[in-house]
């Protein structure tokens, strides 16, 4: 396993699109591991492969120590709104901001062995869900800033 350097936001390769996994091989599982160090390296919520220099549609998220990867994930429902104030492991020059996400996120995935899986998300595991899942197509919680309604800011 290793610590793999974080591409950053002024970098352009953190904009291009991720392709999907073909092949779940011992290849995919060393990106995974290596992504999961570096997480907690960093002590990050979530992380794309996308951050690591890697174009496949691949992500994890450790919320709560709930530890979960997500292979060429696919977002098949989404009800609410809410706005939290949120970061990211590629933007560390900029302060966080407040995001209008989904309340609840229902996506469906492989795991690292090819085996499709499917879950609903709410509250703070939906917005890591749907951040990390913007990050396969080049998109950053920095495009998507706006000022919450009145009572509605949480932190
Ligand atoms: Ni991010």
């Amino acid at each position: 396993m290793a610590i793999r350097e974080i591409v950053q936001y002024t970098d352009n390769f953190i904009r291009k699109k991720s392709k999907p996994v073909k092949i779940f091989d011992e290849k995919l599982w060393e990106l995974l591991d290596d992504m999961w160090e570096t997480l907690d390296e960093k002590k990050g919520a979530g992380l794309s492969a996308v951050q690591v220099g890697v174009l496949k549609r691949a992500f994890i998220i450790n919320i709560n120590n709930m530890r979960i990867e997500f292979i060429n994930p696919t977002i098949t429902h989404t009800s609410g709104k809410q706005y939290k104030k949120e970061g990211c492991l590629s933007v560390v020059a900029q302060p966080f901001g407040y995001v209008a996400r989904p309340n609840k996120v229902t996506i469906s995935a492989y795991d690292r062995y090819g085996n499709p899986f499917s879950l609903t998300c709410e509250d703070w595991t939906a917005v890591c869900v749907s951040h990390e899942y913007d990050h396969l197509d080049g998109i950053l919680y920095i495009d998507k800033l706006v000022t919450p309604p009145k009572g509605m800011e949480e932190d």
